[in-house]
């Protein structure tokens, strides 16, 4: 089979998977725009890491199935505001950001948003291109780590939660570390519409509290 063919199949075979999928049947009934709700949904119901008329920051939240469920639970005197490289079809009580987090202006940015609110909880569900080189990829999730965990630091306020995805070993240990000894409770958490076949998981981050200057 040529290499086009081949990709064709694989991609034939992925749409097939993706039509039979649970999640995907569910999203569509219930609203949401992506069947990733059921991850942070997942995530909310064991570590409630939303409060009621919070102030969420959700990174790399297209096409808005996150935020979808992070404004359930703010209600609508919460402010979501959420961020991505690419543009995100208008949403209902969300303000989005086109920006990318890497960007040394990305913090201004998005603290003109803000105003001088205080962030209660930073959710990131940020996963950079992969190009199917193993050690390639695991650098890009790295340094994509490393981006979110200096947002959270920069943006999230005092006994504030966060979320954010990993990938198995891609987490530095100097960041583990100091996501460790910032946190009331640190956690692992694999949701269950996560694909038992990806490395993907999420860590839990509660009471965080900023480093001291
Ligand atoms: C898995 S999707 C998020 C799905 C979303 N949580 C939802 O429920 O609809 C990951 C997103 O991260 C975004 N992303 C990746 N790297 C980024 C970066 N450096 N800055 C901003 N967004 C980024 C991608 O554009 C993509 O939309």
């Amino acid at each position: 089979m040529s290499r086009h063919h081949a990709r064709k199949a694989k991609s034939r075979q992925w749409w097939q998977k993706h039509q039979r999928d649970p999640f995907v049947k569910q999203a569509k009934k219930d609203g949401y725009r992506s069947r990733a709700s059921y991850k942070l949904l997942d995530i909310q119901q064991k570590f409630q890491i939303i409060n009621k008329n919070d102030v969420v920051v959700d990174l790399g939240c297209a096409p808005g199935g996150w935020a979808e469920v992070a404004r359930e639970w703010t209600g609508e005197n919460g402010l979501i505001i959420g961020v991505d490289k690419t543009p995100v079809k208008p949403l209902q009580g969300i303000t989005t950001l086109v920006a990318d987090i890497s960007d040394p202006l990305f913090i201004e940015k998005i603290s003109n948003l803000l105003q001088g609110q205080t962030v209660n909880c930073v959710i990131s569900d940020i996963a950079p291109d992969t190009i199917g080189h193993a050690k390639v990829d695991r650098i890009r999730m790295a340094n994509a780590i490393e981006d979110v965990w200096n947002a959270i630091q920069l943006l999230l306020g005092d006994n504030g939660n966060f979320t954010l995805k990993i990938r198995d070993g891609a987490v530095e240990d100097p960041i583990r570390l100091a996501m460790k000894s910032q946190t009331q409770s640190l956690k692992p958490f694999k949701p269950k519409a996560s694909q038992s076949s990806s490395s993907e998981l999420y860590l839990v981050g509660l009471g965080f509290q900023k480093p001291s200057p």
